[in-house]
C-alpha cells in the first residue's frame, strides 16, 4: 500500500505530464479519470514487483496493446525515467489512428524519445525489438485475447492484462446454451460469464508455459473491472499443453477465440 501511495503522490506533482495528458486526477473531478489513475497507479505497483527480475544490462521493451490514450505507458515511463536506472522502452498499439497520432505527438511534447505509438490491430503488429512485458488496461473484450496470443507469440517474459468487457461467453450463455437457466439472470449471467472468461484465459497462459498469477489492481469500489492476470514465462518450455484449458472450453461449450490465433498444428 505504501508504494501505491508513494506512487500516486509523485504522479500529482508531475503537472507537466498531467497536462500534456489532459489528466485531471484531483478528488471530485471527473469520476472517470479518477478510476483511471487508481488504475495506473495499481497496475504500476504490479509491475515494480517484477521488474526487479528484469536484466538491467540491456532495454527492457514493453508491448502496451489497445494503447488509447496510453495513461498507462506515459505515466510508468515517467516513474522510471525519474526512480528506475532501468533503460525501458515503450511501444503502444492501437486500432484508432487519431488516439495513436496524439500519442505520438504528447511523447514528442514531453520529449520520450523511448515511445513510439503504432495504429495497427494488436496482433499484426509488426516490432523491431524483442519484447519483455506485453500489458493492457481495459482492451475491450477480445482485445485481450488478442494481447495474450501476442504475447505468447512474442515469447515475452510477462504478459499483463487487467481485462474489461467479456462479452464473449455473455453471448453464448444467452443463446440457447445448456448453461442458460443458470444464468438467466442478467447479473449472475454476468458474473458467471467473468470467470468463466477470466480462467479460460488463465488456463489458455498455463498452457503455453506461463505461471499465472490473478490479483486486484485496485479496489473494487473503484471499478468492478478490477481483476489483474500476471503470467510470468517458465524457463524451458517448448511444447503447449492445454488439456485444463480444452477441457474447460468443452465443459462449457465455449467456443473461446484464443486458440484462433494460432496454427491449429501448434496445440
Ligand atoms: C477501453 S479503451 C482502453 C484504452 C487504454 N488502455 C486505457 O486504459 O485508457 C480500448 C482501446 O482498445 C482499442 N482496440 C480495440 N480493439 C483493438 C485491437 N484489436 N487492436 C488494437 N486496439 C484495439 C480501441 O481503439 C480503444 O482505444
Amino acid at each position: 500500500m505504501e508504494q501505491r501511495e508513494a506512487i500516486g503522490n509523485y504522479i500529482k506533482t508531475r503537472t507537466e505530464l498531467l497536462q500534456a495528458l489532459s489528466l485531471n486526477i484531483e478528488q471530485g473531478n471527473d469520476e472517470r479519470e479518477l478510476k483511471k489513475f487508481k488504475e495506473v497507479v495499481g497496475f504500476i505497483d504490479q509491475v515494480l514487483q517484477i521488474i526487479e527480475s528484469l536484466p538491467c544490462d540491456r532495454e527492457v521493451v514493453f508491448l502496451d496493446c489497445s494503447c488509447g490514450k496510453s495513461y498507462l505507458s506515459f505515466v510508468m515511463n515517467d516513474y522510471f525515467r525519474r526512480h528506475l536506472t532501468i533503460n525501458a522502452f515503450f511501444y503502444g498499439v492501437d486500432t484508432n489512428e487519431i488516439l495513436v497520432e496524439k500519442c505520438n505527438s504528447i511523447r514528442d511534447i514531453l520529449g520520450y524519445d523511448n515511445m513510439h505509438f503504432i495504429s495497427s490491430r494488436i496482433i499484426d503488429v509488426q516490432l523491431d525489438k524483442p519484447v519483455d512485458l506485453v500489458i493492457a488496461l481495459h482492451a475491450c473484450d477480445i482485445a485481450t485475447d488478442e494481447t495474450i496470443a501476442k504475447g505468447i507469440k512474442l515469447d515475452a517474459k510477462y504478459i499483463i492484462v487487467v481485462p474489461c468487457c467479456e462479452n464473449q461467453i455473455r453471448n453464448r450463455l444467452k443463446s440457447g446454451h445448456p448453461l442458460v437457466d443458470l444464468t438467466d439472470f442478467g447479473l449472475l449471467r454476468y458474473r458467471f460469464a467473468d470467470i468463466l472468461t477470466e480462467a479460460l484465459r488463465a488456463q489458455f497462459l498455463s498452457g503455453a508455459g506461463y505461471i499465472v498469477k490473478l490479483v486486484e489492481v485496485t479496489s473494487p469500489k473503484y471499478t468492478p473491472k478490477n481483476l489483474m492476470i500476471i503470467a510470468r514465462k517458465k524457463k524451458g518450455i517448448s511444447k503447449f499443453n492445454m488439456d485444463k484449458y480444452e477441457k474447460l472450453d468443452e465443459m462449457f461449450n465455449t467456443e473461446f477465440v484464443l486458440k484462433d490465433f494460432f496454427e491449429k498444428e501448434t496445440f
